[in-house]
């Protein structure tokens, strides 16, 4: 069965623009760990633009199943994931103005850099896996770094789902993840994933978890506004 890592970082963009205290991503993190999370993801962003500081040292003492720390491949990160000592690294590469992450990491282009970079997260026992876009030369050369994962970029299939380039993408996606497996990866996919275009991407053989976020907190949203209004009204007929 494919595991589910939720990504939370979404409710701390809800809580950042307020910049107060609600919605609490860590207790966001323990409703989705009750509900069956297998893991919980949140990237710390160079700009803190959601998840903060405060948020990644509370959730690797609080988090039950796994702490997947999303990051980019700095100095910076690579002290922070040392000092808090999340189950995985997950590194991804970020640019300030992108709305998300656009696109995979070039391994195939730093691929002595991350492997001199990996060693020390490694050392501490934490996993690492390697955000790629869905090609074979990524994916080999993710095989090369020491990186015991690669998550596969689903943005391409996402974005194409429904549309007549699907099954090319699609394909891509099943070809990386056969050839991943071969050179002895763990695979794991997200990006864009949602409650319709996830269902094909259960027929890839061997996948290990998907991470989704953006639409799990949509249909949060959704799905919790009629008791957030009932419980208000409650308060409001008290008078
Ligand atoms: N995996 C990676 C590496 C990501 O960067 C993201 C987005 O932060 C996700 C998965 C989740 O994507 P989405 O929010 O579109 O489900």
């Amino acid at each position: 069965m494919i595991k589910l890592g939720v990504n939370i970082d979404h409710v701390a963009t809800i809580r950042q623009a307020r910049g107060g205290i609600e919605p609490d991503p860590i207790t966001a993190a323990a409703i989705a760990e009750l509900a069956g999370a297998d893991s919980i993801t949140v990237h710390l962003r160079e700009d803190r633009r959601h998840i903060n500081d405060r948020d990644v040292k509370i959730l690797s003492k609080t988090i039950k199943t796994r702490l997947n720390f999303e990051m980019a491949a700095t100095e910076e990160m690579q002290k922070i994931a040392l000092e808090i000592i999340p189950h995985s690294v997950c590194l991804v590469p970020e640019k300030r103005e992108e709305l998300t992450t656009e696109g995979g990491l070039d391994v195939l282009k730093q691929k002595d850099f991350l492997k001199q970079y990996i060693k020390p997260l490694k050392k501490k026992g934490i996993l690492i896996s390697l955000f790629v876009d869905p090609s074979p030369e990524q994916v080999k050369a993710a095989s090369e770094t020491g990186a015991e994962f690669i998550e596969l970029h689903t943005g391409t299939y996402s974005e194409y789902f429904d549309t007549k380039k699907e099954d090319e993408a699609f394909s891509e996606l099943q070809q990386a993840a056969k050839l991943a497996s071969e050179l002895g990866l763990t695979v794991n996919a997200g990006h864009g994933l949602n409650y319709w275009n996830v269902r094909r991407i259960l027929a890839i053989p061997g996948l290990y978890e998907l991470n989704i976020g953006h639409t799990i907190i949509s249909r949060a949203v959704l799905i919790g506004m009629e008791k957030a209004v009932k419980d208000m009204k409650d308060i409001l007929d008290l008078k």
